[in-house]
């Protein structure tokens, strides 16, 4: 049986099928052995991306899906997680979709018998969102090997950069952190943002995460445009073929410029058309 909680447990070998897959997958192949499969989307968190693609991906894979709203379940009567998904495993169900505010929360799960593909847990790990960044570059780079990334701003509170940051490494990139030295936890060398943004094939933003901050952030939001966001003056002096991502949601005129969102650079929205295909070819590998 196959968990996804956290790359670090896939070797290289296995991430890069899952990603062959699911560029075979946005090529067009059909799969249908996971036809009537049923899966649980358990989010206690909010969702827009992570959530949806999952949905349009088991949609696509024509699984049965149901979606577990935590406010009218018996968690509010006091039942645990463990408790709850060892309810619906009896229910008889396939797999389960996860996101959960605790780092690791899936540590308490390790005796559900079936497949759990972890959405996000807490700052410590988005599997998925990873496999769609990879995506996104292979894409665009075709190899991964000496590439150089920059992630840029709230390193502490993200989930993603952890989980991009050990992963990337893995795969030869040369991986650098910049932003605010506030959002700098140590775990990616560190680079001044006007340097990064000339020599990287990669400029990858964070969005400042306000909702996890136990303190207020020292800069302002003009500020920190001013500083660490990317504006139109700073793209231009990328490299030709370099390129824009962020996991998204953005903060438009925090992190990110409104007319960078957009601009020939930025691969924002595909990142998000790749999430579909990376999650269809992480159930396939869960599931066949
Ligand atoms: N990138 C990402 O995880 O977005 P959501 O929080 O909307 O799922």
């Amino acid at each position: 049986m196959k968990n996804l909680f956290a790359l670090k447990d896939l070797s290289v070998v296995d991430i890069n099928g899952i990603l062959e897959e699911a560029i075979e997958f946005k090529n067009g192949k059909k799969y249908d052995k996971l036809e009537g499969k049923s899966v649980v989307n358990m989010f206690f968190e909010n969702s827009t991306r992570t959530l949806y693609s999952f949905l349009k991906a088991e949609s696509n894979m024509m699984m049965d899906e149901t979606n577990f709203n935590p406010d009218t379940s018996s968690l509010k009567k006091g039942e645990s997680l463990y408790d709850t998904v060892k309810t619906f495993e009896s229910l008889g169900y396939d797999c389960f979709v996860i996101r959960h505010s605790q780092n690791n929360y899936y540590r308490q799960l390790t005796n559900i018998n079936v497949p759990i593909l972890n959405g996000g847990d807490g700052t410590g790990n988005h599997p998925t969102q990873s496999l769609l960044d990879l995506m996104t570059i292979k894409e665009n780079f075709g190899d991964f090997e000496g590439l150089k990334i920059t992630i840029v701003g709230d390193i502490r509170h993200s989930r993603v950069a952890h989980t991009n940051i050990a992963v990337m490494k893995r795969l030869g990139m040369k991986v650098y952190v910049s932003g605010p030295k506030e959002f700098d936890d140590g775990s990616g060398e560190y680079i001044e943002f006007e340097k990064a943004i000339k020599e990287m094939n990669i400029i990858m933003l964070l969005r400042v995460q306000y909702e996890r901050h136990g303190y207020c952030m020292t800069l302002e939001k003009d500020e920190y445009l001013k500083k660490y966001g990317l504006i139109m003056e700073r793209v231009n002096k990328m490299k030709d073929d370099a390129i824009i991502m962020h996991p998204a949601p953005f903060n438009r005129k925090v992190e990110i410029d409104d007319p960078v969102v957009e601009c020939k650079k930025s691969r924002i929205f595909e990142q998000m058309a790749n999430g579909v295909f990376v999650r269809m070819a992480v159930l396939k590998w869960a599931l066949e």
